[in-house]
């Protein structure tokens, strides 16, 4: 009697520790966009350093809107283009749908909210639970992406298009060149150190 409660309790260990070994892998479901909106969940609190309004006050949240401005239907008008917000070229830069396209989206997303994080740190429903991204190497094992200059120049040109020629991969409205250093200067959003 006394080996099978050894048994019995040797048992529940290994399941135990199974259970625990498959909650810290990522698991095999798809990895989706979240939006912005659930990342702001935790970001936008002042102990972490509100993430969330240092990016709403940037530039990257109009860039949806951008596209629908009429200097953006003026220049594919001009050169016979689809208009900018059907056109597959601008949204790619311009929304994180369109640049992360081999991913699906949860319901939260919404395109109109331009570049958002997911478009920099990665889709982000597998390390959105706080615990699986505190710590570098846990998100990048769930898919995040730190960020770096890397991150920029997919969408950001070294040289400038002054010309405003139509490239697939410049902007006809990127008239400067990038340099990464004051650009990223301009986005930056530190976490609070000293609550974490
Ligand atoms: C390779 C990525 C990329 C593509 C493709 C792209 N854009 Fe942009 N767009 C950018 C970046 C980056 C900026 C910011 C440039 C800067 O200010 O230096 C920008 C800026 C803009 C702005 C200026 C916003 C403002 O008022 O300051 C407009 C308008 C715009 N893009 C429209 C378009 C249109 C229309 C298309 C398609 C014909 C397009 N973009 C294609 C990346 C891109
Ligand atoms: C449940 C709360 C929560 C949600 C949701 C959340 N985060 Fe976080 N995130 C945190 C906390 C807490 C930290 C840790 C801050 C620290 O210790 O430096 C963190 C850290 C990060 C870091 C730094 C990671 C590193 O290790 O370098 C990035 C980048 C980040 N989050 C991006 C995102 C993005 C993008 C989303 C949405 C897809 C998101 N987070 C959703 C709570 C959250
Ligand atoms: C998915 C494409 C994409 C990525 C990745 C991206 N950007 Fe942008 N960025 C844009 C677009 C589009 C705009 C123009 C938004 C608007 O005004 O409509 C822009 C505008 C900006 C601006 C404002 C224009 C200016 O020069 O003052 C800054 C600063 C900027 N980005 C910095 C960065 C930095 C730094 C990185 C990398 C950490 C980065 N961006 C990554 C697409 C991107
Ligand atoms: C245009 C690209 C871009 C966008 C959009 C963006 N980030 Fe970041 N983020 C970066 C880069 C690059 C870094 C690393 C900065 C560095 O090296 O100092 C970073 C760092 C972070 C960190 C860690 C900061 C630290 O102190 O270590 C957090 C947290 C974070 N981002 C959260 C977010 C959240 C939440 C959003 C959306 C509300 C967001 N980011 C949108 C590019 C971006």
């Amino acid at each position: 009697m006394k080996y099978i409660s050894y048994f019995i309790f040797a048992a529940f260990i290994v399941v135990t520790l199974l259970f625990l070994r498959n909650a810290l892998k990522p698991s095999d479901e798809p990895l989706l966009i979240t939006g912005v909106e659930k990342c702001g969940e935790c970001h936008k609190l002042k102990m972490l350093g509100n993430q969330l309004e240092v990016w709403q006050n940037s530039a990257h949240a109009k860039a949806y809107k951008s596209l629908l401005s009429e200097k953006a239907s003026e220049f594919t008008a001009k050169n016979n283009l689809e208009l900018p917000a059907d056109n597959k070229v601008c949204l790619k830069c311009h929304t994180t749908e369109h640049f992360l396209k081999d991913f699906d989206k949860q319901p939260g997303y919404k395109t109109d909210e331009g570049v958002g994080c997911e478009a920099c740190h990665g889709a982000g429903s597998k390390y959105s639970p706080a615990e699986l991204h505190k710590e570098e190497e846990q998100f990048k094992k769930f898919g995040g992406i730190v960020g770096s200059e890397e991150t920029c120049l997919k969408c950001h040109s070294p040289k400038g298009n002054k010309e405003q020629k139509v490239m697939e991969n410049v902007c006809p409205f990127q008239l400067e060149d990038f340099v990464y250093k004051p650009a990223l200067e301009k986005i930056k959003h530190l976490v609070n150190k000293d609550n974490f």
